[in-house]
Protein backbone atom coordinates (compact mmCIF):
# COMPACT_ATOMS: atom_id res chain seq x y z
CA UNK A 1 0.00 0.00 0.00
CA UNK A 2 1.06 3.53 -1.01
CA UNK A 3 0.87 6.21 1.77
CA UNK A 4 2.75 9.10 1.57
CA UNK A 5 5.66 9.98 3.47
CA UNK A 6 5.55 10.49 7.27
CA UNK A 7 1.35 10.66 6.53
CA UNK A 8 0.87 8.04 9.74
CA UNK A 9 -2.06 9.71 11.01
CA UNK A 10 -3.72 6.52 13.33
CA UNK A 11 -0.04 6.63 15.35
CA UNK A 12 -0.37 5.66 18.72
CA UNK A 13 -4.18 4.43 18.44
CA UNK A 14 -5.18 0.78 18.94
CA UNK A 15 -7.17 -0.54 16.20
CA UNK A 16 -8.91 -3.81 16.67
CA UNK A 17 -10.65 -5.57 13.98
CA UNK A 18 -12.44 -8.87 13.02
CA UNK A 19 -12.29 -10.61 9.58
CA UNK A 20 -13.26 -13.44 8.01
CA UNK A 21 -16.03 -16.14 8.25
CA UNK A 22 -16.36 -18.22 11.60
CA UNK A 23 -16.66 -22.22 11.39
CA UNK A 24 -18.72 -23.42 13.89
CA UNK A 25 -18.44 -27.18 14.42
CA UNK A 26 -21.06 -29.74 14.42
CA UNK A 27 -18.40 -32.82 15.26
CA UNK A 28 -14.79 -33.47 14.94
CA UNK A 29 -14.83 -33.55 11.00
CA UNK A 30 -18.01 -31.25 9.98
CA UNK A 31 -18.61 -27.26 10.92
CA UNK A 32 -21.23 -24.48 9.57
CA UNK A 33 -19.47 -21.22 7.37
CA UNK A 34 -20.29 -18.91 5.20
CA UNK A 35 -18.72 -17.24 1.94
CA UNK A 36 -16.23 -14.29 3.80
CA UNK A 37 -12.86 -14.47 2.12
CA UNK A 38 -11.69 -12.40 4.54
CA UNK A 39 -10.13 -10.24 2.11
CA UNK A 40 -11.82 -7.14 3.16
CA UNK A 41 -10.89 -6.81 7.02
CA UNK A 42 -7.27 -7.85 5.77
CA UNK A 43 -7.23 -4.97 3.51
CA UNK A 44 -8.64 -2.81 6.61
CA UNK A 45 -5.71 -4.24 8.50
CA UNK A 46 -3.48 -3.51 5.89
CA UNK A 47 -4.60 0.20 5.48
CA UNK A 48 -4.52 1.00 9.69
CA UNK A 49 -1.15 -0.31 9.65
CA UNK A 50 -0.20 1.62 7.07
CA UNK A 51 -1.35 4.53 8.10
CA UNK A 52 0.92 4.31 11.89
CA UNK A 53 -1.68 2.47 14.07
CA UNK A 54 -1.04 -1.00 16.38
CA UNK A 55 -3.30 -3.20 14.76
CA UNK A 56 -4.91 -6.85 16.32
CA UNK A 57 -6.53 -8.68 13.45
CA UNK A 58 -8.83 -11.40 15.15
CA UNK A 59 -9.12 -13.39 11.93
CA UNK A 60 -12.01 -16.30 11.14
CA UNK A 61 -10.43 -19.21 9.36
CA UNK A 62 -9.39 -17.52 5.79
CA UNK A 63 -6.71 -18.31 2.96
CA UNK A 64 -5.01 -14.80 3.14
CA UNK A 65 -1.20 -13.56 4.41
CA UNK A 66 -0.96 -11.29 7.47
CA UNK A 67 -0.55 -7.72 6.34
CA UNK A 68 2.81 -5.85 7.43
CA UNK A 69 2.99 -4.80 10.69
CA UNK A 70 -0.45 -6.44 11.97
CA UNK A 71 -1.06 -8.37 14.92
CA UNK A 72 -2.73 -11.19 13.83
CA UNK A 73 -5.31 -13.25 16.56
CA UNK A 74 -6.35 -16.82 14.28
CA UNK A 75 -9.48 -17.95 16.03
CA UNK A 76 -12.17 -20.63 14.50
CA UNK A 77 -15.98 -20.31 15.98
CA UNK A 78 -17.79 -17.13 16.75
CA UNK A 79 -17.28 -18.32 20.68
CA UNK A 80 -13.58 -17.60 20.31
CA UNK A 81 -13.81 -14.54 18.28
CA UNK A 82 -15.35 -12.92 20.82
CA UNK A 83 -13.17 -14.25 23.69
CA UNK A 84 -10.62 -12.94 21.35
CA UNK A 85 -12.14 -9.79 21.19
CA UNK A 86 -12.14 -9.18 24.81
CA UNK A 87 -8.75 -9.90 25.18
CA UNK A 88 -7.53 -7.39 23.05
CA UNK A 89 -9.19 -4.73 24.45
CA UNK A 90 -8.97 -1.61 24.99
CA UNK A 91 -8.71 -0.42 21.52
CA UNK A 92 -9.15 3.40 20.66
CA UNK A 93 -11.35 1.92 16.97
CA UNK A 94 -13.23 -1.28 16.87
CA UNK A 95 -14.13 -2.82 12.94
CA UNK A 96 -15.82 -5.35 13.24
CA UNK A 97 -15.65 -7.25 9.73
CA UNK A 98 -16.26 -10.65 10.09
CA UNK A 99 -18.72 -12.42 8.86
CA UNK A 100 -20.08 -13.98 12.18
CA UNK A 101 -21.82 -17.19 11.91
CA UNK A 102 -25.14 -16.33 13.61
CA UNK A 103 -25.87 -19.43 14.59
CA UNK A 104 -23.97 -22.43 16.28
CA UNK A 105 -24.99 -25.81 16.62
CA UNK A 106 -26.79 -26.09 19.82
CA UNK A 107 -25.23 -29.56 21.02
CA UNK A 108 -21.11 -30.89 19.92
CA UNK A 109 -20.57 -34.21 18.60
CA UNK A 110 -17.45 -35.81 20.09
CA UNK A 111 -17.54 -38.51 17.56
CA UNK A 112 -18.65 -37.81 14.32
CA UNK A 113 -22.16 -38.50 13.36
CA UNK A 114 -22.79 -41.86 11.81
CA UNK A 115 -25.52 -42.71 8.74
CA UNK A 116 -26.69 -46.13 10.30
CA UNK A 117 -29.56 -46.65 7.87
CA UNK A 118 -31.97 -44.25 9.80
CA UNK A 119 -33.10 -41.16 9.02
CA UNK A 120 -31.19 -37.62 8.72
CA UNK A 121 -30.31 -36.04 11.91
CA UNK A 122 -31.54 -32.17 13.11
CA UNK A 123 -29.65 -29.97 13.09
CA UNK A 124 -30.67 -27.52 16.20
CA UNK A 125 -29.17 -24.27 16.44
CA UNK A 126 -28.50 -21.43 19.03
CA UNK A 127 -27.79 -17.99 18.55
CA UNK A 128 -24.53 -16.91 19.06
CA UNK A 129 -22.71 -14.15 21.07
CA UNK A 130 -22.95 -10.20 19.04
CA UNK A 131 -19.56 -8.95 19.32
CA UNK A 132 -19.99 -5.81 17.64
CA UNK A 133 -23.40 -5.12 19.75
CA UNK A 134 -21.02 -6.55 22.85
CA UNK A 135 -17.88 -4.23 22.12
CA UNK A 136 -20.35 -1.08 22.04
CA UNK A 137 -22.08 -2.20 25.39
CA UNK A 138 -18.37 -2.54 26.88
CA UNK A 139 -17.34 -0.48 29.62
CA UNK A 140 -13.95 -0.20 27.79
CA UNK A 141 -16.09 1.08 24.60
CA UNK A 142 -13.49 2.45 22.17
CA UNK A 143 -14.17 5.80 20.89
CA UNK A 144 -14.86 4.48 17.57
CA UNK A 145 -17.35 1.43 16.88
CA UNK A 146 -18.00 0.72 13.30
CA UNK A 147 -19.94 -2.19 12.10
CA UNK A 148 -20.35 -3.94 8.35
CA UNK A 149 -23.55 -4.95 7.21
CA UNK A 150 -23.76 -7.68 4.25
CA UNK A 151 -27.27 -7.29 2.71
CA UNK A 152 -28.87 -8.26 0.07
CA UNK A 153 -31.80 -6.18 -0.27
CA UNK A 154 -32.96 -2.78 1.44
CA UNK A 155 -28.77 -2.09 1.95
CA UNK A 156 -29.21 1.17 3.30
CA UNK A 157 -32.24 1.07 5.39
CA UNK A 158 -31.60 -2.31 6.93
CA UNK A 159 -28.04 -0.46 7.57
CA UNK A 160 -29.54 2.30 9.61
CA UNK A 161 -31.27 0.08 11.60
CA UNK A 162 -28.62 -2.06 12.14
CA UNK A 163 -26.72 0.75 13.35
CA UNK A 164 -29.12 2.14 16.03
CA UNK A 165 -29.62 -1.53 17.26
CA UNK A 166 -26.16 -2.53 17.87
CA UNK A 167 -25.10 1.37 19.16
CA UNK A 168 -22.39 1.07 16.88
CA UNK A 169 -21.38 4.86 15.47
CA UNK A 170 -20.50 3.93 11.78
CA UNK A 171 -22.28 1.20 9.92
CA UNK A 172 -20.78 0.39 6.76
CA UNK A 173 -23.00 -1.04 4.37
CA UNK A 174 -22.21 -3.03 1.38
CA UNK A 175 -24.57 -5.04 -0.87
CA UNK A 176 -23.31 -8.42 -1.52
CA UNK A 177 -26.13 -9.29 -3.75
CA UNK A 178 -23.42 -9.40 -6.36
CA UNK A 179 -19.97 -11.18 -6.56
CA UNK A 180 -18.65 -9.38 -3.46
CA UNK A 181 -18.23 -12.18 -1.67
CA UNK A 182 -15.21 -13.42 -2.29
CA UNK A 183 -14.02 -10.47 -5.56
CA UNK A 184 -11.46 -8.09 -4.96
CA UNK A 185 -14.00 -4.95 -5.59
CA UNK A 186 -16.74 -3.41 -3.20
CA UNK A 187 -19.37 -0.79 -2.97
CA UNK A 188 -19.54 0.70 0.37
CA UNK A 189 -21.87 3.18 1.78
CA UNK A 190 -20.74 4.66 5.08
CA UNK A 191 -24.00 5.38 7.24
CA UNK A 192 -23.10 7.55 10.21
CA UNK A 193 -25.39 10.35 12.59
CA UNK A 194 -24.27 12.28 10.09
CA UNK A 195 -26.15 11.24 7.36
CA UNK A 196 -24.74 8.40 4.03
CA UNK A 197 -21.76 8.70 2.09
CA UNK A 198 -21.74 6.27 -0.72
CA UNK A 199 -18.23 5.49 -2.42
CA UNK A 200 -18.00 4.30 -5.71
CA UNK A 201 -17.07 0.78 -6.35
CA UNK A 202 -13.23 0.21 -6.00
CA UNK A 203 -10.70 -2.26 -5.03
CA UNK A 204 -11.06 -3.39 -1.30
CA UNK A 205 -7.88 -2.15 -0.60
CA UNK A 206 -9.27 1.48 -2.42
CA UNK A 207 -11.98 1.17 0.12
CA UNK A 208 -10.26 0.67 3.31
CA UNK A 209 -7.87 3.18 2.64
CA UNK A 210 -10.78 5.57 2.20
CA UNK A 211 -12.52 4.32 5.30
CA UNK A 212 -9.44 4.71 7.05
CA UNK A 213 -8.31 8.24 6.09
CA UNK A 214 -12.04 8.94 7.47
CA UNK A 215 -11.40 7.37 10.96
CA UNK A 216 -8.15 9.09 11.34
CA UNK A 217 -10.32 12.32 10.58
CA UNK A 218 -13.27 11.69 13.10
CA UNK A 219 -10.49 10.94 15.80
CA UNK A 220 -8.68 13.97 15.51
CA UNK A 221 -11.60 15.97 15.00
CA UNK A 222 -12.13 18.28 17.72
CA UNK A 223 -15.58 17.19 20.08
CA UNK A 224 -18.64 18.95 18.76
N1 LIG B 1 -21.64 -9.20 14.10
C1 LIG B 1 -20.96 -9.59 15.25
N2 LIG B 1 -21.35 -10.72 15.91
C2 LIG B 1 -22.38 -11.46 15.46
C3 LIG B 1 -23.08 -11.07 14.28
C4 LIG B 1 -22.66 -9.93 13.62
O1 LIG B 1 -20.02 -8.91 15.66
N3 LIG B 1 -22.74 -12.55 16.13
C5 LIG B 1 -21.21 -7.96 13.43
C6 LIG B 1 -20.59 -8.14 12.08
O2 LIG B 1 -19.19 -8.30 12.19
C7 LIG B 1 -20.97 -6.82 11.41
C8 LIG B 1 -22.30 -6.47 12.02
O3 LIG B 1 -22.36 -7.19 13.24
O4 LIG B 1 -20.07 -5.80 11.74
C9 LIG B 1 -23.50 -6.76 11.20
O5 LIG B 1 -23.53 -8.11 10.83
P1 LIG B 1 -24.78 -8.67 10.04
O6 LIG B 1 -24.64 -10.11 9.83
O7 LIG B 1 -25.00 -7.77 8.85
O8 LIG B 1 -25.95 -8.32 11.08
P2 LIG B 1 -26.82 -9.22 12.04
O9 LIG B 1 -27.08 -8.43 13.27
O10 LIG B 1 -26.21 -10.57 12.25
O11 LIG B 1 -28.19 -9.32 11.28
P3 LIG B 1 -28.65 -10.24 10.03
O12 LIG B 1 -27.54 -11.19 9.69
O13 LIG B 1 -29.88 -10.91 10.51
O14 LIG B 1 -28.92 -9.24 8.92
CA1 LIG C 1 -25.59 -11.96 10.57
Amino acid sequence: IKVKKGHQPLEGRHVLITAGPTWEAIDPVRYIANRSSGKQGFAIAAAAAALGAKVSLVAGPVALKTPKGVDRIDVESAADMSQAVKDAMPADVAIMVAAVADWRPKEYRDEKMKKRGSAPPALVLTENPDILTNVGASDKRPTLVVGFAAETEDVLENAKRKRKRKAADWIIANDVSGDVMGGDENRVHIVSDEGVESLEQMPKIEVAMALLERIADKLTMPEA
